[in-house]
């Protein structure tokens, strides 16, 4: 059983109990002998809480999930954010408080700008006050509340790769068991590869286009310099995963959060899901014996 710490045990309390009965923790697992399909919260259990802030990934630990994911960028003075989008209009009040910086391009802001920011009341006023996060205190929070489950880290621009990789080592953290990587660019799983020690799995993610025409050389490029591939829900087909697995590609899929795609997707044996609600899969028996915790 994972180790919980007193905080993270009250606010997954608080939490829970605030949630709809229905999302009650799910029925007991029965241990299968079937290869695993990892959870991964799809920018912290964001479909509960504004994705990329410490509430979100607090929860994400709460539902145990395997991996939680972190879209990774750089501000103008250089420091690691956890944001998705290129600009701040949708997840924060900065058309507020810099109306006139259109298009709030995230790399147009120094970090002391985008520290200003609300980056939880856009989802719900609960989460009124929520910051953008450096990736460092994501760190320090997972360290601090001792969640094992690893980070999974996406390179949203290429060039960030080296000061990436040099806070994951200060903090202990570029270890197969507390890190993965992945990325739309290749060039920056390539620069990645390098730089980190071996077993670290890099996953090229693959858009909706590029799936939908010349599989099997893309895998074969792919199997060159990846440990896996990340594929849209709208592309996922047996075939697909027969190949990747034909080559010793893991199969990723994003973002899959309907229990009927769960379940499909469950039954197709992939290797791992991107999901807003981690808690979701564990009450889909298709998903139940093929999950870790
Ligand atoms: O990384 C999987 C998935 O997160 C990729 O799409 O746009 O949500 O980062 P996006
Ligand atoms: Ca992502």
């Amino acid at each position: 059983m994972r180790r919980i710490t007193v905080f993270r045990l009250c606010f997954c309390a608080w939490f829970l109990l605030s949630l709809p009965l229905v999302l009650a923790p799910s029925a007991a697992r029965q241990p299968s002998s079937q290869p695993k399909t990892d959870i991964i919260a799809h920018r912290g259990a964001s479909g509960y809480a504004p994705e990329h802030t410490l509430s979100s990934y607090r929860l994400a630990a709460c539902m145990q999930a395997d991996y939680i994911e972190v879209d990774v960028q750089m501000t103008k003075d250089r420091k690691l954010i956890a944001m998705h989008d290129a600009t701040l209009a949708r997840t924060t009040n900065a058309e507020t408080v810099y109306p006139r910086r259109a298009p709030w391009r995230v790399n147009d802001f120094s970090f002391a700008e985008l520290r200003r920011l609300d980056a939880g009341s856009w989802f719900d006023t609960r989460f009124a006050g929520e910051r953008i996060p450096t990736l460092e205190e994501v760190i320090q929070m997972l360290k601090a509340e001792h969640v094992e489950a690893p980070l999974y880290i996406e390179t949203k621009q290429p060039g960030i790769e080296e000061a990436v990789v040099h806070l994951l080592k200060k903090h202990g953290f570029l270890q197969q068991r507390r890190v993965m990587f992945q990325s739309f660019h290749p060039e920056s799983l390539q620069a990645l590869r390098p730089l980190i020690p071996h077993g670290i799995r890099l996953i090229q993610l693959v858009g909706k286009k590029e799936a939908h025409s010349g599989r099997d050389e893309l895998l074969q490029q792919i199997a060159i310099y990846a440990d896996g591939i990340g594929l849209p829900l709208s592309a996922v087909t047996e075939e697909w995963v027969r190949a990747a697995h034909g080559r010793g590609l893991i199969v990723h899929v994003y973002t899959v959060n309907e229990p009927h795609d769960l379940a499909r997707l469950c039954t197709l044996g992939v290797d791992g899901l991107f999901t807003d609600y981690p808690d979701r899969p564990g009450r889909i028996a298709a998903c139940r014996r093929l999950l870790r915790h």
